[in-house]
């Protein structure tokens, strides 16, 4: 029995994105694999039609924590200020980040259940800027929802900040309005809405924001990447392997339809989980309208802890994820992404019945 992965990444594989692994030895000295960075590099930037111009995408083998390390530490500039917004585990890890690197940083803390709340944000930068930069999590996995980079965006663009922003479990599914959001950057890796496997992982940053760079770390230098990628050249040994999976998961998900097409898929998906739990007495923890559609929180069926529901659905092929810190005697999670079927989630769904029986 193939066991589906419906944890928050690394995904079930497509048959054709594993198939690419099995690809010739590389040497990353070599054109050939030069040939593989660029096209992983265009395509990158083309998942969300942005202009090679004035956009680039710059790879790394670390996995998404590594991304996200490279842009904070690198684009928040000497003598920059970063406002933190938190709502979960990985916005705190922003803020970590921020402190290892000596970075003058502020966090606006929420309760891991809270939307970020505006009024409080506008109140920080207001207060005790001025800030170069906002940096928040796109998709907080920590509960499964969705920040609204919008309204952020906004309120930054009217302060002339720029936002950061982490978008390692929403990148290729969610929508993100690069300009109107004001984003200099993006952090995500390969192996979550992408379908790549872990080990590649990206920043796509405006130029401008490469050219005004600090250079604080040296393997996750993203002005020395970018530069040297620029040039089809590389610093270190890349993770050639994860890079073919990458670019041929890249080139399904342009043939599937990109964006839109990986939204909508994983949305019937969520919807039928969604729909298909309550019914089965286990509630979304948030609503759909603030929730992703990659990954939902549900309550624990009264009566069973986590690790016997884990343990049960493993059973039955399917690896499901626990909540984090305090949430973890709370509520589980699943996530819908990889190479996963309306068939797949309906046998979800009955395997819950044999559990719950
Ligand atoms: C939003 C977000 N940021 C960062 C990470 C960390 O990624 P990784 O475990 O690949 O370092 C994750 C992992 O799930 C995530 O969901």
């Amino acid at each position: 029995m193939k066991t589906l992965l419906l944890n928050p990444g690394p995904v079930t594989l497509t048959e054709r994105v594993r198939k690419s692994l099995l690809q010739p030895d590389l040497c990353h000295r070599e054109s050939e694999f030069y040939d593989l960075q660029d096209e992983a590099r265009a395509r990158l930037l083309n998942v969300y039609r942005l202009d090679p111009n004035e956009w680039s995408a710059v790879l790394m083998t670390a996995s998404g924590t590594g991304a996200v390390e490279s842009m904070i530490a690198s684009l928040v500039p000497q003598g920059g200020k970063l406002l933190v917004v938190q709502n979960g585990v990985y916005g705190e890890r922003i803020a970590n980040i921020a402190k290892q690197y000596g970075i003058g940083y502020e966090s606006v803390v929420h309760e891991w259940m809270q939307a970020p709340d505006l009024a409080r944000i506008e109140a920080c930068l207001d207060a005790s800027g001025p800030f170069s930069h906002v940096a928040i999590v796109h998709h907080e996995t920590t509960t499964g929802r969705l920040n609204d980079l919008q309204a952020l965006g906004a309120v930054c663009r009217a302060r002339g900040v720029s936002l950061l922003v982490d978008a390692v479990s929403s990148f290729g599914a969610e929508a993100i309005d690069f300009d109107g959001a004001n984003v200099a950057a993006v952090a995500a890796t390969a192996n979550k809405c992408l379908h790549g496997v872990p080990g590649a992982s990206f920043v796509v940053a405006r130029q401008h924001a490469i050219e005004q760079a600090a250079s604080r770390t040296y393997y996750l230098d993203l002005a020395r990447l970018a530069k040297l990628q620029a040039q089809r050249n590389t610093p270190f040994t890349p993770s050639v392997h994860a890079y073919y999976a990458l670019v041929e998961a890249l080139r399904e998900f342009e043939e599937q339809g990109g964006v839109c097409a990986r939204h909508a898929r994983y949305a019937a998906l969520a919807e039928q989980v969604r729909s298909g739990l309550a019914s089965r007495g286990m509630a979304s923890i948030l609503p759909p309208e603030q929730s992703s559609v990659v990954l939902r929180s549900y309550a624990l069926p009264s009566g069973i802890a986590y690790e016997a529901l884990h343990d049960g659905l493993k059973a039955h092929g399917f690896v499901v994820y626990a909540g984090q810190g305090g949430l973890s005697k709370q509520l589980f999670r699943v996530s819908t992404m990889g190479d996963i079927e309306a068939a797949d989630m309906e046998r979800l769904l009955q395997a819950f019945d044999s559990l719950l029986r």
